[in-house]
């Protein structure tokens, strides 16, 4: 599929915004949004039809207008072809997610880490999901452990009540249990100590709102699966910088900890990258 698009491409774009193009792009069900700030109107309407040419399902294709914005960590959209619709249902891990592009955050470029993460997950299990967004996360690890309770909570309303619709169609009913407000007031009010395991799938607010994770582990301890935006040159590890930073701030808590694992998740940028750490809490 993937070469048939770059071929057809080839035709119309330069090498150069051949290749800015063909790795920007994601497609969420029947709907495509590429990454193409520098591209001209008409290059991005040529790419738009040659998507839908090729993807036969794909029925709306819109640009991204700009970065991943604001406490709810959504973007600013321009159709280039297709249906005018913002909203679609898309398949990851045997789950059926559904979604607004627009007014939620969501990316198909976390769905090995959230089949990583749910693998790790034991029966029996309480889980805190700090930013749930749709519910990507906590479903998966619902519909793949029994026994489970996943303690979803997202800030953005749009995001919560998508969430509410993905527990009905996924059936996960009583093991996701969907929260509308700020994760760190939530934990405050009704989650201290409670849990076994906290996502923390938000790299900008992720250092701030970690002593409000460790605050939910029960006394025993626990895991925390910590995200992080990072900086790194090629002669630097993105991964390591993340620890250090983590360290300091585990450090000045006085939380006994180790650093089970750590991985690259994805490159965000020239010389940037999203960065996964598995942290085991010790009591
Ligand atoms: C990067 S997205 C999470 C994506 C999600 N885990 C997934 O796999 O699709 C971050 C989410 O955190 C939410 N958020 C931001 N600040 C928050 C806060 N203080 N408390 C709870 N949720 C918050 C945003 O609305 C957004 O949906």
């Amino acid at each position: 599929m993937r070469k048939r698009l770059r071929k057809k491409l080839s035709t119309a774009l330069s090498w150069e915004e051949l290749n800015q193009i063909y790795n920007s792009f994601d497609i969420i069900g029947d709907i495509a949004i590429i990454k193409m700030p520098n591209a001209n109107p008409v290059n991005a309407e040529t790419v738009a039809n040659h998507i839908m040419a090729v993807h036969r399902n794909v029925k709306t294709v819109f640009a991204q207008n700009s970065p991943i914005l604001g406490d709810f960590r959504v973007r600013a959209l321009r159709l280039l072809a297709g249906e005018d619709k913002t909203s679609t249902k898309y398949r990851e891990s045997g789950c059926m997610f559904a979604v607004d592009v627009e007014k939620c955050y969501f990316s198909p470029r976390l769905s090995h880490e959230r089949l990583r993460v749910a693998g790790m997950v034991k029966a029996g299990e309480t889980v805190v999901n700090m930013f749930a967004g749709v519910g990507c996360f906590s479903i998966i690890i619902a519909k793949t452990v029994g026994q489970t309770k996943v303690f979803s909570i997202d800030v953005n309303p749009t995001a919560v009540k998508y969430m509410e619709d993905n527990v009905r169609i996924n059936r996960v009913y009583g093991k996701v249990i969907p929260l509308l407000g700020d994760s760190k007031e939530i934990i405050n009010a009704q989650l201290q100590g409670k849990v076994d395991r906290v996502l923390m799938p938000l790299p900008e607010k992720a250092l701030e709102y970690l002593p409000y994770a460790v605050s939910a582990l029960k006394k025993r301890g626990g895991w925390i699966h910590y995200y992080d935006f990072q900086h790194a040159t090629r002669n630097e590890n993105p991964a390591e910088k993340t620890k250090l930073k983590v360290a300091e701030k585990l450090d000045s808590l006085g939380i006994g900890y180790i650093f089970a694992f750590s991985r690259v998740v994805r490159s965000t940028g020239p010389n940037w990258y999203q960065t996964a750490l598995d942290i085991q809490v010790i009591s």
